[in-house]
């Protein structure tokens, strides 16, 4: 059973589908829980990611219906002949890969390689797991991959109230244990974003938060999961060795940003992978990062999800429930 959709404007609709048998390097996996992301709606619309998803399902697959949705947890069912590094039983954590011609999430069941999950400690549930892999991994990439925020350095995460940014701040606090981290969000999400460790928190609708966050810089990392700041404004603002990363980029125009010599914004693509989602679940077991859960839907109210996903104001994830 999955979730399906392609054409813009059509409803996600559920259908019934052949059980996968798992190839070498894959493993098939009882879905529990689906986290939703923006990403999931912006497959279903016009646009750049949906223009790049159809030329990759024409060489790569996978055919027939289009299954939305990249985060799961569940329980192994089956395993391929090469795979040892997880058995049948084992709970999981991981996501679905687009290009790879992999179906998306939303379903009972998913077959991704192996190297694409991680096992999960029996005292984080599903549904907080299955809320953590596109949003953590994206946070994990921007303060870990692409700058390693350390003690002493100092990060600005817009955004800081949303899905990505809630995970960046209690990283780059919890995790990394940065010197200053410095949030920016509108005024009714403040508390929330100090209760998750920023040091300062910075209302954008009160002044402009870039000129606001000048007096507290230049910062080693500065993560844009809101979007529509101006990337070189934004590089203003940057120590030396520093990286600013575009999460929420996903025009050609705002992506053409990234061009400009010494080359130090960067775009990013949360991609699932073993070891990535290791260090994420680590931290949610050690109760360093929590993951707020707005609502829990069953798989079949998927498109109510959409719904409340596309206004941006969620201040928690959204988890369908497949069982
Ligand atoms: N490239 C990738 O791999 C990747 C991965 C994950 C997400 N994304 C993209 O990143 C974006 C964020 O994802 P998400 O899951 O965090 O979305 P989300 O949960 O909907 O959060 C968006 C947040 O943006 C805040 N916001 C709106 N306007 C703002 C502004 N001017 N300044 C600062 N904050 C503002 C909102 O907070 P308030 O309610 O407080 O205003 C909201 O909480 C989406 O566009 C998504 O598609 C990309």
């Amino acid at each position: 059973m999955a979730m399906k959709s392609w054409e813009s404007g059509l409803p996600l609709e559920l259908v019934e589908l052949a059980t996968p048998e798992p190839r070498a390097r894959e493993v098939r996996v009882a879905v529990h829980a689906i986290g939703v992301n923006p990403v999931d709606g912006k497959m279903r619309q016009g646009g750049p990611l949906r223009l790049a998803a159809r030329f990759v399902r024409l060489f790569r697959g996978p055919r027939g219906p289009v299954i939305v949705g990249v985060d799961f947890a569940g329980v192994v069912e089956a395993v391929g002949a090469k795979v040892t590094s997880v058995a049948v039983g084992a709970r999981v954590v991981g996501g679905t890969i687009f290009a790879r011609g992999q179906h998306g999430s939303y379903a009972d069941t998913v077959v991704v390689r192996a190297d694409q999950l991680t096992a999960l400690p029996d005292g984080v549930p599903f549904d907080v797991a299955g809320a953590l892999p596109v949003a953590g991994i994206t946070a994990w990439m921007a303060l870990h991959d692409y700058r390693r925020l350390a003690p002493g350095r100092r990060a600005l995460v817009l955004g800081a109230s949303g899905g990505v940014g809630q995970l960046a701040i209690q990283i780059a606090k919890r995790v990394c244990e940065a010197e200053l981290v410095v949030g920016v969000c509108s005024g009714k999400n403040a508390a929330l974003v100090t209760e998750l460790g920023a040091d300062l928190v910075l209302d954008y609708a009160a002044a402009d938060p870039l000129e606001q966050a000048k007096a507290h810089g230049p910062f080693d990392v500065i993560v844009d999961s809101a979007g529509g700041y101006a990337a070189a404004r934004c590089r203003a603002l940057l120590a030396r060795g520093g990286r600013h990363v575009m999460v929420a980029a996903d025009s050609p125009l705002a992506l053409a940003q990234v061009l400009v010599p010494p080359f130090r914004s960067r775009s990013i693509l949360a991609v699932p992978t073993t070891a990535r989602l290791a260090p994420l679940v680590a931290a949610v077991a050690a109760g360093k990062v929590v993951v707020r859960i707005a609502e829990r839907l069953p798989l079949r109210d998927a498109e109510a999800a959409h719904t409340k996903s596309q206004t941006g104001r969620m201040t928690g994830k959204l988890v369908l429930l497949a069982r």
